[in-house]
C-alpha cells in the first residue's frame, strides 16, 4: 500500500483532519487517539492556548478546577495523551476521557456521561483561529472540562444528568400520542440543553475571585477572551442560580453570554439536577419558553431511539 503521507497533510486540525473524516464517512463514533498524527504545528497551538489561560485560570477559576489541573499533570507543551488523563482521573472518580470523531447525538451524550465516559473532541483548533470556534477542541475538552471531572461532586452531578436523559426517554415512551409524545419530549430537551449550558458550560459559583465569584463552566474555562469577561464586565448579568429561570432562559451561542446563572457550591448544583430529574418526572418541563436552542432532529431520534417501545 502506497504510503499516503505525501498527497494527505498529517495533522489533528479541527475541520481539515483526514483521519477524522475517514472515521466520520465509516460511520466511527468512537474512536482511536491516534497520537503520533499531532504535527508540531497542533502541539504548539496547545502550548500556546495553555500558556495563555494559566493566569487567567489562576485569577478566575474555582479552586476545584486548580486543584484537578494539578491533578491531571497535564502538559503545558503537548497535546495530551487521553490514556495519561485517564490513569490520573479514573482512580478519583470513575470518568475517563473517550475520544470521538465528532458531534455525539444528545442522549448518546448523558449516556455516556451516566456511565462516567466523557465523549472527547481529538482535533486542535487552527492556529489562526486561536480565540473563536464554534465547535469544540481537544483544548475546550480536555483543559476546560476535564479538570472539573476528578471532583467526586461535580462528576456525579454529571451522571445525575444522564439519569435524567434516561428519565426523561422513558416518560416519552410512556406517552401514546406521537404528537405530544414528540412535543412533550422537544420542550424536556430544550430545559436540559439550558441548564446544562448555564451550568457545566457557563455557570459560575460563589468564590473568592472578582465580585466574590468563581467561574466553574467549561466553556469559560476555556476561553481566554470570555473568562474575564464573565466576572468583571459591569454588562454581564450575573444571578442566583433559579431553576425556573433557568429552564426557560433561551440563549445564544454566538456571542459573550449577556447572563450567567451563580450557584453556591458544587453540592448545590448536585441538587439542582435532582430537582430537575424530578421536575421532568413530574411533568413540570413539559411546556417551558420556546426560542433558543433549537432541537436538532438527530438528538430528538436519540431519545425516541431509547424511549421504551
Ligand atoms: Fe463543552
Amino acid at each position: 500500500m502506497a504510503s499516503t503521507s505525501t498527497d494527505i497533510p498529517a495533522g489533528l486540525t479541527t475541520t481539515k483532519s483526514p483521519f477524522i473524516e475517514q472515521a466520520q464517512a465509516a460511520g466511527q463514533l468512537y474512536i482511536a487517539q491516534p497520537y503520533e498524527l499531532y504535527t508540531e504545528a497542533n502541539h504548539e497551538v496547545w502550548a500556546r492556548l495553555y500558556s495563555r489561560m494559566t493566569e487567567r485560570w489562576d485569577r478566575y477559576a474555582n479552586p476545584k478546577f486548580q486543584e484537578g489541573l494539578a491533578t491531571l499533570h497535564l502538559d503545558p507543551t503537548r497535546v495530551p495523551r487521553l490514556e495519561d488523563v485517564n490513569k490520573f482521573m479514573a482512580p478519583l472518580t470513575g470518568f475517563r476521557a473517550k475520544a470521538v470523531s465528532g458531534y455525539v447525538p444528545s442522549y448518546k451524550f448523558f449516556d455516556c456521561l451516566r456511565n462516567r465516559a466523557f465523549p472527547t473532541t481529538i482535533t486542535i483548533r487552527d492556529g489562526a483561529v486561536l480565540d473563536y470556534l464554534p465547535e469544540p477542541d481537544i483544548f475546550h475538552d480536555i483543559a476546560g472540562h476535564v479538570p472539573m471531572h476528578t471532583d467526586r461532586a461535580f462528576a456525579d452531578t454529571l451522571v445525575l444528568f444522564g439519569d435524567c436523559a434516561r428519565t426523561a426517554a422513558e416518560r416519552a415512551g410512556s406517552i401514546a400520542d406521537p404528537h405530544e409524545r414528540i412535543r412533550r419530549l422537544t420542550s424536556v430537551m430544550k430545559a436540559m440543553a439550558r441548564f446544562f449550558w448555564f451550568t457545566i458550560e457557563f455557570g459560575l459559583m460563589k468564590g473568592s475571585g472578582p465580585g466574590g465569584l468563581s467561574v466553574y463552566g467549561s466553556g469559560l474555562l476555556s476561553s481566554y477572551g470570555e473568562i474575564s469577561h464573565s466576572l468583571e464586565s459591569p454588562e454581564v448579568q450575573r444571578v442566583p442560580f433559579q431553576l425556573e429561570w433557568v429552564v426557560n432562559q433561551y440563549f445564544e451561542i454566538d456571542h459573550y453570554q449577556p447572563l450567567l446563572f451563580v450557584v453556591d457550591s458544587f453540592d448545590h448544583l448536585f441538587a439542582e439536577v435532582g430537582r430537575l430529574v424530578e421536575w421532568v418526572r413530574e411533568g413540570r418541563l413539559d411546556n417551558v419558553s420556546p426560542g433558543e436552542p433549537a432541537i436538532a432532529e438527530a438528538d430528538l431520534q436519540s431519545f425516541l431511539d431509547a424511549a421504551p417501545a
